[in-house]
């Protein structure tokens, strides 16, 4: 248990919840879900679900109907077909990258990952007993991967490559050019990589390159997406894999010995959420990216920040280096003096030292009231 690591932002949503407590007013950026309700059609088939007895055990690999519409979704948004039997639902997306690392990774095994990037991966890596091998993103790069390094480290060693894009905490996206590297070296030395797409949606300016979409990868991709960010469904605990099929066996297995099965009225929710009106998405990513360019601009009016514009999701990661601090202390600051909740880049890896993750899935007025208040104590900061 001592090697299993955390989500900060649980934790700082915690510290922050105990100081409103306490009568503090606190602008809430550290928790990375959107701030919309879950669209009304989708909650009218839960709805219309629990009344008609969708309140039983379902399959472990998850209903059948849904896994027809993953598979139908996939082909349509990845191009490549996709059948049923290489999907896996599971409660919210986060199991897919357990059970994979679960499934694929033995003690002394290496795993290639971004870093800054999800927690989760590296956590689970440390527990099942194997080697983290960090791949640094870089700024200059738009936090695209350092393909010099991620060439030399990937090894025979390597049981998995995690790639994630749009990415979190960055926001960065990767470049075609660095994706199809990244299959290239998978394919020609079959290591298996799990690419988490669950900011698909949350894309601004330029493509989106799925890695199960280039060729000869549908044998050696895991695609980890869901419902939680899309259709801002985070409480309903929805997500999905889709891999090889003797890879979703084990999967299954999995999820037979921990879940049993995914709640089934969310599951047919899922179905209206990935068949139904698309405006509401639609709608949602075009505010973010309005928020996105305020959130931007603001930033870098602030003593000490410098803030690029990132391509995807809704997290900006900010550089404090000027400042000459830690990021944990600035965070801490801004949590204490400013009532800003915020999370240090460290709270991503190392090499987010010098670096704060905000979340701009909240209102304007939320995001105005936090750089406002932020100004003054980070000029007291790095002074
Ligand atoms: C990169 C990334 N992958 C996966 C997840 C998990 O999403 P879910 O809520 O569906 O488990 C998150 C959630 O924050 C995330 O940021």
């Amino acid at each position: 248990m001592a090697r299993l690591g955390t989500e900060s932002a649980f934790e700082v949503l915690a510290r922050a919840k105990a100081l409103e407590r306490q009568g503090k007013e606190i602008v809430h950026l550290e928790i990375g879900e959107p701030d919309f309700d879950t669209p009304e059609h989708i909650r009218d088939a839960a709805k219309r679900a629990l009344d008609t007895g969708a309140t039983h055990y379902g399959p472990s690999a998850g209903l059948p109907e849904l896994r027809v519409a993953i598979a139908r979704h996939i082909t349509a948004t990845r191009g490549t077909p996709v059948t049923p039997e290489e999907v896996v639902v599971t409660p919210g997306a986060k199991p897919i990258m357990f059970f994979t690392i679960m499934a694929l990774v033995n003690r002394g095994d290496e795993v290639v990952y971004p870093n800054p990037g999800f927690p989760i991966y590296e956590s689970v890596v440390n527990f099942v007993g194997g080697v983290p091998v960090p791949i640094p993103l870089l700024e200059e790069t738009g936090f695209g991967f350092d393909l010099r390094l991620f060439e030399q480290r990937v090894s025979r060693k390597t049981k998995l490559i995690i790639v994630n894009s749009p990415q979190n905490p960055t926001g960065g996206v990767l470049a075609r050019s660095e994706i199809e590297r990244v299959a290239e070296i998978a394919r020609s030395l079959r290591i298996p990589v799990l690419s988490d797409e669950i900011y698909r949606d949350f894309l601004y300016d330029g493509e989106f390159v799925s890695l199960l979409s280039l060729p000869g990868m549908r044998e050696h991709a895991i695609l980890l997406d869901g419902f939680s960010k899309s259709f801002a469904m985070t409480g309903w605990r929805l997500g999905y894999g889709v891999m090889p099929p003797p890879l979703a066996e084990h999967l299954t297995r999995l999820m037979v010995n921990s879940n049993s099965c995914t709640a089934s009225f969310s599951q047919l929710a899922g179905i209206a959420a990935l068949e139904g009106d698309q405006t509401p998405t639609k709608r949602m990513v075009a505010e973010f990216k309005r928020r996105r360019d305020l959130v931007v601009e603001g930033l870098n009016r602030l003593p000490g920040v410098s803030c690029r514009s990132p391509r995807g999701a809704f997290y900006v990661f900010p550089n404090i280096q000027k400042l000459g601090r830690k990021s944990a202390e600035v965070a801490d600051r801004l949590l204490r003096e400013a009532g800003v909740a915020v999370l240090p880049g460290t709270a991503f890896g190392e090499h987010g030292e010098g670096y704060l993750r905000l979340s701009y899935a909240t209102s304007e007025a939320n995001l105005r009231k936090a750089l406002d208040r932020m100004a003054p104590v980070l000029a007291r900061l790095g002074s």
